[in-house]
């Protein structure tokens, strides 16, 4: 049957899925039919991680053993760390991630991806392990040792004391924790998408996982929160933006942390993390990326929003991050932290009814050419 092309597969279905939607007219974006706005106000990145992969709120024991799980899992093999140490140090954190979760799953061979306990197991490793990696690797390009996991400290918390050997002030470690709920889930994108591929064949998580990673490293994906930073330091003061976007859009070229795919109002995920934003600043002093930024968006409003074009997830988080002191390399891990969590949610999902993704292509090349001899051509 022959079909149009739709390059970038835009509005094609690529699954049925009950994982999370997203009304991008609306600007309303859901898990498992919750809003996230209401997770942010009133959940924990790992009670919605588990909503996400097992299609329900937990109840109080089914969390607190499910937050035991994900605890004593934490720790990594030594070997995991040696390896990372033949890394070469100025190398980008999301190949160092990518690499040792591929090599992760050498660890754990149980690759029958048909025994619901094992794939239990395995989503607990890859959440619980990420941010050790995480940290393990921005410890270690800079010569430092690497910092065990504390398991009296919860899931945020423990990621800046592994990061900095300090346990951050509780409302960097709440607003973190926000953060990590927002970029946990979002429907069929890209790094989802390959990690569905790959599952598709059977492979196992850890490949499944590593797949996504490779995904997401890019600058139209998870790797533009990098971009929308680098642009706010260029900019450097609120009185060059103006001058600064205007120059940008006359000349098409894009802002980066705007416009989305799906969403053409702005991004409700973009509106939480302006309101974190603003909380982080009017406790922790001001910040003049965050100054900028609203400048920016200011100074983009008419030029583009009457094209469906505003901020997205990546225009806000990345200036908490850095308020909070953390490399900018480093938000795209924290990115793949937490989105591991919709992965699974997803990979959990297509196993109970998988089918090899095999696509169609439409030929544009030629037929029946002679071959010509090396000596002749
Ligand atoms: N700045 C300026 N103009 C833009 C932007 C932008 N950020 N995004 C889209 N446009 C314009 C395009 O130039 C184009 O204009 P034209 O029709 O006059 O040629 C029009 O909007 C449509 O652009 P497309 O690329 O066709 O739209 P698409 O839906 O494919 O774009 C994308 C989505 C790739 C995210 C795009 O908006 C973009 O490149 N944004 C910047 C990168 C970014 O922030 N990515 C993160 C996305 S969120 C995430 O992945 C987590």
């Amino acid at each position: 049957m022959p079909h149009d092309f739709m390059p970038g597969l835009a509005g094609i279905p690529a699954a049925r899925s009950a994982v999370s939607d997203v009304d991008g007219e609306k600007g309303i974006l859901e898990y498992r039919g919750i809003r996230v706005e209401e997770l942010c106000d009133r959940s924990s990145f790992l009670e919605t991680a588990y909503l996400l992969l097992f299609c329900r709120l937990p109840t109080k024991s089914v969390l607190m053993q499910w937050e035991q799980d994900i605890i004593h899992h934490r720790r990594v093999k030594y070997s995991i760390i040696d390896f990372m140490k033949c890394l070469p140090e100025q190398g980008h954190p999301m190949d160092a991630l990518q690499a040792a979760v591929a090599a992760l799953g050498m660890f754990y061979p149980g690759r029958n991806v048909t025994d619901v306990e094992n794939n239990y197991w395995s989503a607990v490793r890859l959440i619980a392990k990420l941010p050790t990696i995480v940290a393990a690797w921005a410890r270690l390009r800079h010569g430092d040792d690497v910092i065990s996991p504390r398991d009296d400290l919860g899931f945020s918390e423990n990621f800046f004391y592994m990061l900095t050997e300090t346990v951050p002030h509780p409302l960097w470690a709440d607003i973190f924790d926000d953060c990590l709920i927002l970029h946990a889930e979002h429907t069929m994108n890209a790094s989802t998408f390959t990690g569905l591929v790959t599952a598709s064949t059977l492979a196992d998580p850890y490949t499944v996982v590593a797949s996504s990673i490779g995904a997401l490293k890019g600058p139209l994906h998870g790797g533009a929160n990098e971009e929308v930073l680098q642009m706010l330091r260029e900019i450097g003061e609120p009185d060059r933006v103006k001058g600064y976007v205007e120059e940008r859009l006359e000349n098409k070229k894009r802002l980066m942390g705007f416009g989305h795919r799906v969403y053409k109002v702005k991004d409700p995920r973009a509106i939480v993390l302006q309101g974190l934003c603003k909380k982080l600043v009017s406790t922790c002093g001001t910040s003049q990326l965050y100054n900028i930024a609203l400048q920016v968006e200011h100074t983009a409003a008419k030029w583009l929003n009457g094209k469906g074009i505003y901020p997205n997830v990546d225009f806000y988080s990345g200036i908490i991050y850095d308020k909070m002191n953390i490399d900018v390399d480093l938000f795209t891990p924290i990115f793949a932290m937490a989105r591991v969590t919709g992965w699974l949610a997803h990979w959990l999902e297509q196993l109970r009814e998988n089918k090899l993704f095999r696509p169609d292509q439409i030929y544009a090349g030629e037929h029946n050419l002679p071959y010509v001899p090396l000596d002749q051509r």
